[in-house]
C-alpha cells in the first residue's frame, strides 16, 4: 500500500484489478479508498476480534466514492455528455462530486422527502440537478433506466453500471492487506445489494491471487422493514430509519444471494431499535460517528453473536459504510440539546458533570 500522502486513488492504485475499465480510461480521483481499519474498543463484547472498515472517511463520506471514481472514469472514456442516477442519497452525493470534478453535468433522481439532509446538501453544493420523484428508490431507479435508454449520451452511474461494483470490490482487497489475511466474517449493511456483491468478488480475487487462504463468510444485514433478501421476496413499501437501505427490490439481489451462498454466509434482519442502539454505541463507545444504515452491520453482528452463528474468538470486520454527518437530523433528534448556561466561569463550573 502507498505511504500516506501519496495515495493516488482507486483507479490508479487498482488499475490491474479493474478488468472492466477500458485501458485508456483516465484515473479520475478525489483521493477515495485506502480507508482505515479501526480495531473495536468494546463493540466485540470481549468475545471476538472486531475491526471496523471506516468508509465514512472517503471524500464524500461513503463507500460510494470507490465505485464512482471508476464509473466516472469509464464514462469519460466512453465520451458520455453527462451522468444520471437514482439514489437514496449517498450515490447522489458521490455522483455530484465526481461529476463536478470531471466537468460533466449530473442529474439525480431521488425519492422526494426521503433523503437525509447532509446528502442533499452535498448534491446541491456540487451543482447537480435534483429531481424529486414520488415513490421510493425502486421506482426512481426504474425511471432512470428508462430515461437513460432514451438518452444514450448519459452514463447511468448506479450500481447496475458494472464499473461501480468493480470499484467497490477494492475495499475487500484493502481489508486483506490491512489484516494480513481475510477475516472469518464480514458484516455489511444491504440495500440494493451491490456492495456485498462487490466484497464477495474482491475476496474471491484475493483468494485466487493467493493473498488470502479462505473467503470470509458474508453477513448481509437488512432493516426489518426493508428486508427482501431475508424474506426471499420483494418488499413493496419498505420503511426504516436507515434511509440508505430503504430498498425493497434490490437490483443486485441475485448476485448478492450467490455471493452469500458461496461464502457460506447469511442474511439477517434487525429492527430499527437495534440499528439505533448500535448507532449510539458506535458514536459514544467507539468514537465512530456513522450513519444509521452503517450501524446495521454492528446490530446484525450482535444478533449473530447472540445466536452463536458467529463463534467466540472469530476475527470479524464490520463495514461502516457512511459518515454520521450525512444525517445530522437523526443525531440531533437522539441527543441532548445544549443547556443554556451563562458565559461565566462559575456558571460553567456549576454545570460540569
Ligand atoms: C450508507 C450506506 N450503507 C449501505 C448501503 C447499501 O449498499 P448497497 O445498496 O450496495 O447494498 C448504502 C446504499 O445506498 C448506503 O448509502
Amino acid at each position: 500500500m502507498n505511504p500516506p500522502g501519496r495515495w493516488p486513488g482507486i483507479v490508479a492504485a487498482f488499475r490491474h484489478e479493474l478488468g472492466l475499465l477500458p485501458a485508456g480510461a483516465p484515473a479520475l480521483s478525489l483521493g477515495e479508498g485506502n480507508t482505515p481499519l479501526v480495531p473495536a474498543r468494546r463493540a466485540g463484547r470481549g468475545q471476538i476480534d472486531l475491526h471496523f472498515k471506516w468508509e465514512g472517511s472517503n471524500p464524500t463520506g461513503s463507500f460510494k466514492d470507490r465505485g464512482m471514481a471508476v464509473a466516472v472514469s469509464g464514462a469519460i472514456a466512453a465520451g458520455a455528455r453527462g451522468l444520471i442516477c437514482a439514489s437514496t442519497g449517498n450515490t447522489a452525493a458521490s455522483a455530484a462530486a465526481y461529476g463536478a470534478r470531471a466537468g460533466l453535468p449530473v442529474t439525480l433522481a431521488i425519492p422526494a422527502g426521503h433523503v437525509a439532509q447532509g446528502k442533499l446538501a452535498q448534491a446541491v453544493a456540487c451543482g447537480a440537478v435534483l429531481l424529486g420523484l414520488d415513490g421510493g428508490f425502486d421506482a426512481a431507479l426504474a425511471a432512470v433506466r428508462e430515461a437513460a435508454a432514451l438518452r444514450p449520451d448519459l452514463a447511468v452511474v448506479n450500481s447496475v453500471n458494472p464499473l461501480r461494483l468493480e470499484g467497490q470490490k477494492t475495499a475487500a482487497h484493502e481489508v486483506v492487506a490491512q489484516l494480513g489475511r481475510a477475516p472469518d466474517w464480514l458484516a455489511i449493511p444491504v440495500g440494493n445489494a451491490g456492495n456485498i456483491t462487490a466484497y464477495g468478488r474482491g475476496f474471491d480475487e484475493c483468494r485466487a491471487a493467493g493473498r488470502a487462504a479462505a473467503q470470509p463468510r458474508l453477513l448481509g444485514v437488512q432493516a426489518a422493514g426493508a428486508a427482501p433478501m431475508v424474506r426471499g421476496a420483494p418488499v413493496d413499501a419498505p420503511e426504516t430509519v436507515a434511509t440508505a437501505i430503504r430498498i425493497g427490490r434490490p437490483a443486485s439481489g441475485d448476485l448478492a444471494r450467490a455471493a452469500v451462498a458461496a461464502s457460506d454466509g447469511r442474511f439477517l434482519a434487525v429492527s430499527d431499535d437495534e440499528i439505533l442502539a448500535a448507532y449510539r454505541f458506535l458514536a459514544q463507545e467507539e468514537g465512530l460517528f456513522a450513519e444509521p444504515a452503517s450501524a446495521a452491520s454492528l446490530a446484525g453482528l450482535w444478533r449473530a453473536l447472540e445466536s452463536g452463528l458467529v463463534a467466540q474468538g472469530a476475527t470479524v470486520v464490520a463495514v461502516l459504510t457512511g459518515h454520521g454527518l450525512k444525517d445530522p437530523e437523526r443525531a440531533v433528534t437522539l441527543g441532548a440539546a445544549p443547556r443554556p448556561v451563562a458565559a461565566t466561569g462559575a456558571a460553567v463550573a456549576a454545570a460540569l458533570p
